[in-house]
C-alpha cells in the first residue's frame, strides 16, 4: 500500500494541504489500521471526517482508501476481468459494455466542478452522501443499471444550487450543466430530480416552466431515492441509527414528515420508487 508520504504527496498534488493529521489517523497506529481501512465503515468515518475536516477532507479520506485499495487489489481485478472477457469471448458472447455494474467510483473532477460552480460545503456534502448511497443502492439492485450514470448524476444532483435554493434549482443545474457540456442524460437527472419528478401542473404552480418532470429511466430513480434517503439519515432530529433503518422504515418516516415528503403527491411518488427499487433488491444474497 503506499506510504503514509505518499498520501501527503497526492492530497498536496490535489489540495495543496498534506492533510497529515487525517493520514496518520488512517495508517500510523498497526492496531487500528485495518479497522480503518474497513469499507463497512465509510458511511460511519466519512460523516466524522466531513464534520472535522468538511468535504474536501472527507475526499481526501475516500482517495486514501480508494488509492489504497487500488494498490493491493488493482491486479486482482484486471486478471479477474481479462479471464471474465476472455471466456466470454471464447464462448463467443459479446461483453455488455454499457452496463457496468460496481464499477464506478466518485469523480474527484465532478467534485471540483461542484466546487468551482460555487456549491456551498453544506450542500457538496450532502451530494458526496447521495452519490455514495445511490451508488450502493444500485450495487444491490438485480437489475442493469448504468453505475456511471447514477454515481454522476447523484453527485451533480443539486448542481443548480450553487445558483437558487428554491424549487427552480433543478432548472437552474440543469442550465448550467449544459454550459458546462455535460450529457443529455445528466441533465435531465438534475433537472427532474426535485420532488421526486413534478407533473405540469405542479411544476407551473411552483413558477416553473410547464413540462413533465416525471423520471423514466431507473438511473433517475436511484437519484431521487438516494437524496431521500440521504435526507433521512442526516435529519437533525436523528429520526434512525443507521442507513439501514432509513430503508426498512422509509415509508412510515415519510408519510410522518411534511418537511420531508412535500406534498401528497410527490410523497406517493417517493413511495412508489421506493417499492420499484427494493423490488428489484429482492432475490439479491
Ligand atoms: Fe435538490
Ligand atoms: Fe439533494
Amino acid at each position: 500500500m503506499p506510504s503514509i508520504e505518499k498520501h501527503i504527496e497526492v492530497s498536496r498534488g490535489r489540495t495543496g494541504k498534506d492533510y497529515l493529521e487525517l493520514h496518520e489517523w488512517i495508517d500510523k497506529d498497526p492496531a487500528t489500521k485495518v479497522e480503518r481501512h474497513d469499507i463497512t465503515k465509510i458511511p460511519e468515518y466519512g460523516k466524522m471526517m466531513e464534520k472535522k475536516y468538511g468535504p474536501e477532507g472527507l475526499q481526501e479520506y475516500l482517495r486514501h482508501i480508494h488509492d489504497d485499495f487500488n494498490a493491493r487489489f488493482g491486479h486482482v481485478k484486471e486478471d479477474v476481468e481479462k479471464a471474465i472477457g476472455d471466456t466470454l469471448a471464447y464462448f463467443g458472447v459479446k461483453p455488455d459494455t454499457d452496463v457496468k455494474k460496481n464499477a464506478y467510483g466518485i469523480s474527484t473532477a465532478d467534485i471540483d466542478l461542484l466546487r468551482r460552480a460555487g456549491l456551498a460545503d453544506k450542500d457538496l456534502g450532502h451530494s458526496i452522501r447521495v452519490a455514495l448511497k445511490a451508488l450502493d443502492v444500485a450495487g444491490r439492485m438485480n437489475a442493469p443499471v448504468h453505475m456511471e450514470l447514477v454515481g454522476r448524476g447523484a453527485l451533480l444532483h443539486d448542481l443548480g444550487k450553487a445558483k437558487s435554493k428554491g424549487f427552480d434549482h433543478g432548472i437552474a443545474g440543469a442550465e448550467l450543466g449544459r454550459t458546462l457540456g455535460l450529457p443529455e442524460e445528466l441533465t435531465t437527472i438534475i433537472e427532474k430530480h426535485v420532488n421526486a419528478g413534478l407533473t405540469p401542473e405542479e411544476a407551473v404552480e411552483l413558477g416553473l416552466p410547464a413540462k413533465d418532470y416525471a423520471p423514466t429511466r431507473i438511473e433517475e430513480k436511484i437519484v431521487i431515492y438516494a437524496d431521500k434517503l440521504s435526507d433521512i439519515v442526516s435529519h437533525p432530529d436523528g429520526l434512525v441509527s443507521n442507513d439501514a433503518e432509513a430503508e426498512d422504515r422509509f415509508a412510515e418516516i415519510l408519510k410522518a414528515y411534511p418537511a420531508l415528503n412535500k406534498g401528497d403527491k410527490p410523497l406517493a411518488r417517493h413511495l412508489k420508487y421506493h417499492e420499484e427499487i427494493q423490488g428489484l433488491m429482492k432475490g439479491k444474497a
